[in-house]
């Protein structure tokens, strides 16, 4: 199973990617989660990241893809995984099928978790409470919601010609939601 979810920030990519990851037994691959493991561990391409991530601002695509893809192709050979926030450009899109596609681990869905702009800043403020990232303050949410309209929304055509997109009413509770998405996927077995 190789499956992708996007989403805009506060959407449920994490939420429902450990459990999707959990239940299908493949690996759960956050760009987002990654990037801050760099930043915490004062890397090279942590220094490089930061102040994008506090602006809410993307990371630049070559910086990304060195650090996803071998996770990519090495999930790709092992059972599959789950991406999360990654692609989120048409570049970084392009890209990650071109070496996916020599490697026989492209992309088979693409679950599109929808929830409405006001729920989402509501959701990302009350985690800022509870877990105080440096991304999730109003003015920020604001502009990581911008980006996701301009730079990522356009993947939702790039990956529905292709016809990969699964649409998921994402307002509903974390088990709601996921059963869901495990409704419209092929199951355990047949996978
Ligand atoms: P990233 O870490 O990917 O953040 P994001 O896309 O803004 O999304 P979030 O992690 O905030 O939300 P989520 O969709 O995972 O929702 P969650 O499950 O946590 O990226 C951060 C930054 O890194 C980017 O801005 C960029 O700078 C950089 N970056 C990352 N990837 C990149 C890339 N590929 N290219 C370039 N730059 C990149 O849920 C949110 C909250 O809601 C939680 O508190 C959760 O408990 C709650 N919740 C979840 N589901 C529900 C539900 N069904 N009902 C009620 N509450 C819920
Ligand atoms: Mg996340």
């Amino acid at each position: 199973m190789r499956l992708l979810l996007i989403g805009p920030p506060g959407s449920g990519k994490g939420t429902q990617g450990a459990r999707i990851a959990a239940h299908f037994g493949i690996a759960h691959i956050a760009s987002g989660d990654l990037l801050r493991e760099e930043v915490a561990a004062k890397t090279p391409i942590g220094a490089q990241a930061a102040g994008l991530m506090s602006a809410g601002e993307l990371v630049p695509d070559e910086l990304i893809l060195s650090m996803v893809m071998p996770r990519v192709l090495a999930a790709g050979g092992a059972g599959g995984y789950v991406l999360d926030g990654f692609p989120r450009s048409l570049g970084q899109a392009i890209e990650a099928r071109r070496i996916a596609d020599q490697h026989e681990s492209a992309l088979e869905h693409v679950v599109r978790l929808q929830v409405p702009a006001e729920d989402l800043i509501a959701r990302l403020l009350n985690r800022a409470q509870l877990e105080g990232r440096p991304d999730d303050t109003r003015e920020v949410i604001e502009r990581r919601l911008a980006v996701f309209d301009d730079a990522t929304a356009p993947l939702l055509d790039y990956y529905g010609d292709r016809g990969l997109l699964i649409d998921i009413d994402a307002t509903r509770s974390p088990d709601e939601v996921f059963e869901q998405i495990v409704a419209r996927l092929p199951q355990r077995d047949a996978a």
